[in-house]
């Protein structure tokens, strides 16, 4: 319909430009501004410009519509539109020059999301989803590869930044390595459930994201056909992010919910 044709174009074109300035205006000596839980959660002076290119491009368009942002941007808004921005997913490959960052941004609509966009500047690549409307990166229509047996599967995951939840997290992938046929890491949740969209992951599981991290990766990887969820019968959440082709989705959540991947 119309509002999320338009909650697209306005989606597209902040990533588009929010993307631009990262690309382009990295510099060789990436100050820091500030950290966060630890020293590795580091939050570039990028990072907090790149949110406020979007915030502010989003008040522009969108004036009435909310916001929730990772640097800060919080707003409620009376539209009943809400948007949900991670301007650097990937904050640390970024920081260190490699290519596996994003900007993030959904739109969800009475809690819902409609609309995901993932911009990917250093691969060339932008993923985008309308809520049933399927999953596309340009021209081409996205699809979650048909997904083999758990133990030939590649699967995706990710490390928060607190010392302890990565001892946890170091347990669970004790026991899941060798019941895969290997792990990636790649350091952007939002790359990742888009990868998983594409079929170049089998799936992806995470503790503890946050929801602009999957926000708009979750709706691309859905309409991709993944299913998406958090421990068995739950929707995907900070305490859990599942992703998967159907055939290999329960197999994937059970295995995590045997290894108490949820916890720690
Ligand atoms: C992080 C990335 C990473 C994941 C972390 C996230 P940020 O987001 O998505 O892949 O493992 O849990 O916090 O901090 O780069 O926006």
């Amino acid at each position: 319909d119309t509002l999320k044709a338009e909650l697209l174009a306005v989606a597209l074109e902040a990533a588009d430009r929010a993307g631009a300035l990262l690309r382009d205006g990295r510099p060789a000596d990436l100050g820091v501004a500030a950290t966060k839980t630890s020293s590795i959660d580091v939050v570039t002076e990028m990072d907090i410009a790149a949110e406020k290119l979007i915030t502010g491009f989003l008040a522009e368009r969108r004036p009435e519509d909310g916001l929730l942002g990772e640097e800060g941007a919080s707003s409620e808004g009376t539209s009943g539109v809400r948007w949900v921005i991670d301007p650097i997913d990937g904050t640390v490959n970024y920081l260190y020059g490699l290519p596996s960052w994003a900007v993030s941004i959904a739109a969800e609509l009475d809690g819902e999301a409609v609309v995901g966009v993932v911009a990917a500047p250093m691969r060339g690549e932008t993923y985008r989803a309308v809520l049933g409307e399927g999953a596309y990166e340009g021209d081409r229509r996205l699809s979650v590869r048909p997904a083999p047996g758990l133990d030939q599967a590649l699967i995706g995951t990710g490390f928060g930044y607190l010392t302890a939840r990565r001892a946890a997290q170091a347990e669970v992938l004790r026991s899941l390595l060798p019941q895969v046929r290997d792990i990636r890491r790649g350091g952007s949740a939002a790359i990742d459930l888009c990868d998983v969209a594409c079929g170049r992951l089998d799936g992806y599981y995470e503790r503890g994201l946050n929801p602009w991290d999957y926000a708009a990766g979750a709706l691309i990887a859905r309409e991709a056909g993944a299913l998406t969820g958090g421990r068995p019968g739950e929707p995907v959440s900070p305490e859990l992010t599942v992703a998967a082709p159907p055939v290999l989705f329960e197999t994937l959540q059970g295995r995590l919910e045997e290894l108490g991947a949820w916890q720690g």
